[in-house]
């Protein structure tokens, strides 16, 4: 296991994995939350704009207090903020430093995927009493320039500066074991600009960067994922110091395994109701429950919950799904197709 992006990391929740294939529906280990539907910004691409659109809030505190502390005690282990941009939450209140703050108290493990404009102010937090156990932050970079960045994220052309300025920031105030990276979505419009992003984050000595396709919109030219991957090879060959994850091409048709791992990852919309996964959020046959008024103890395994996974037991896991890799790990042992008895 060498970067934070590898699955072999599943092998070390088999307790749980064994009881997902015994049938049972395990509590989580992660959980992504998005705290707000809001966003600063405007990509292209984002998967989130019906949130965004459709004016939903953020997450109330009230609940949010009361989902951290219900699933702590079920046993999970680490949450990941995400959005809407989860930089600008507010309710009661409360902001997202609160909210980190919440996580850390029940010993939680905490990551930040954020678009970075608005984090100046919030880093120096940060390292606030060496309470926050952030293990990563995540900025949605996803271009070279600030002209495409402009283009694509829809904002000034001054925003890539802020961007790359608090990417700066942040490699010499969070705590040292923080990983700290940027993602890119690899479109017909920036594919070029890859060697430019690696060397950003060479310059600015980042842990991590990962490039993945346009999961929403499926209008890349045939050709992209193929050239886009040998560009990024190339370069990233010239840095080994970075963890440089390659998500840009699909693995060959029948390689697909059978859904089983969403039980391992919570995903709550601000909104307030469950999704069965990231991939399928916000589509309503896939949600469930109202963490405003019911309980994540009482939600989490329900009837309702066990019927959504029977649905998706018969589909394939997409090879875009973030869970395809613990899904592949699943089947292996369900299978036996790594003699799991012969080291
Ligand atoms: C929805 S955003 C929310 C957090 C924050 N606003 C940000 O952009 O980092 C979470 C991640 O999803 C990625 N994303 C959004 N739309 C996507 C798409 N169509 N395909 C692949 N990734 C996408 C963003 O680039 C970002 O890294
Ligand atoms: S910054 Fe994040 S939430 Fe905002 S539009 Fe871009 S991808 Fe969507």
């Amino acid at each position: 296991m060498t970067t934070p992006y590898s699955s072999d990391k599943a092998f070390l929740h088999a307790d749980r994995i064994k009881r997902l294939l015994g049938g049972e529906i395990t509590p989580p280990v992660t959980m992504d939350l998005w705290l707000t539907g809001r966003c600063n910004q405007a990509c292209k691409w984002c998967v989130r704009e019906t949130y965004r659109a459709g004016g939903q809030g953020d997450l109330p505190w009230l609940a949010l207090e009361r989902l951290i502390k219900d699933s702590a005690g079920m046993g999970l282990r680490g949450v990941v903020f995400s959005g809407g941009e989860p930089t600008i939450y507010q309710s009661d209140g409360h902001g997202l430093i609160d909210a980190m703050l919440l996580c850390t108290s029940y010993g939680l493990d905490v990551g930040l995927i954020t678009n970075g404009a608005a984090l100046g102010p919030l880093i120096p937090k940060f390292d606030d009493f060496n309470l926050l156990k952030l293990k990563f932050v995540r900025v949605s970079l996803d271009a070279g320039t600030s002209k495409t960045y402009a283009a694509l994220h829809t904002v000034p052309d001054t925003a890539f500066k802020i961007v790359l300025d608090n990417l700066f920031k942040l490699m010499l105030e969070c705590p040292p074991d923080c990983s700290i990276g940027i993602s890119y979505v690899v479109t017909n419009d920036n594919w070029r600009e890859i060697p430019q992003a690696i060397a950003i984050a060479a310059d600015v000595g980042l842990d991590t960067v990962l490039f993945r396709t346009d999961v929403g919109r499926g209008d890349a030219h045939p050709g992209l994922p193929r050239v886009a991957s040998v560009l990024l090879e190339q370069e990233a060959a010239k840095h080994p110091e970075i963890a440089i994850a390659n998500r840009i091409e699909e693995p060959p048709p029948g390689s697909a395994p059978a859904c089983r791992a969403t039980p391992l990852v919570a995903v709550v919309s601000p909104d307030a109701k469950l999704n069965v996964c990231c991939s399928l959020a916000g589509r309503p046959e896939y949600q469930w429950g109202d963490l405003r008024t019911e309980r994540f103890k009482e939600l989490w395994g329900c009837q309702r919950h066990q019927d959504i996974l029977a649905k998706l037991a018969e589909a394939p896991c997409p090879a875009t799904c973030r869970m395809i890799g613990y899904n592949k790990a699943i089947q292996a042992v369900k299978e036996d197709s790594i003699h799991q008895n012969i080291l």
